[in-house]
């Protein structure tokens, strides 16, 4: 069986709609008390680091392995204590930044479904 994640990058039209949809992510993250310290002062390289991961899982260019290696993310995330809490609020923004982006709409079900299953699997404190 196909992906259905791997369709989404061609049938969004490309590159420009994740670079909207981290834009709308990380201006929820600024204002948000508990995700906002988690995060450098500087959000330009996290947004970069994003959205050529969601393009990449999403059947665009390999660019993020290609700078970053492998994904690793669980690793990548073990410094930043990950509970309910945070996975929540990840969520949340990522669900209200996916409201601001019309494109990808058609492929909301298969989204938020990729994105709850990964943030729990992010999940690496108690509580
Ligand atoms: C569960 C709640 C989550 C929290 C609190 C969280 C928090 C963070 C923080 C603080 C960073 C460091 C910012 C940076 O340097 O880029 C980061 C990086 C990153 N996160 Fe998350 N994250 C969560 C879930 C997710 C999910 C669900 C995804 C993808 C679907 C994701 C993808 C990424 C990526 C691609 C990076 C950059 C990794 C790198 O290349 O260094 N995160 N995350």
């Amino acid at each position: 069986m196909q992906d259905p994640l791997s369709i989404i990058h061609s049938a969004v039209g490309g590159d420009e709609p994740f670079y909207r949809l981290v834009e709308e992510f990380y201006k929820g993250v600024e204002d948000d008390k508990i995700l906002r310290p988690m995060y450098p002062e500087d959000l330009e390289a996290p947004k970069e680091r994003l959205a050529l991961f969601l393009i990449q899982r999403m059947g665009g260019a390999t660019t993020y392995s290609d700078q970053r290696g492998h994904p690793r993310m669980r690793a990548r995330h073990l410094k930043f204590p990950i509970g309910l809490k945070e996975r929540d609020a990840w969520l949340l923004n990522m669900g209200r930044a996916l409201d601001c982006v019309s494109e990808f709409q058609p492929h909301r079900q298969v989204l938020e479904e990729f994105f709850t299953e990964f943030a729990t699997f992010m999940i690496n404190r108690p509580g």
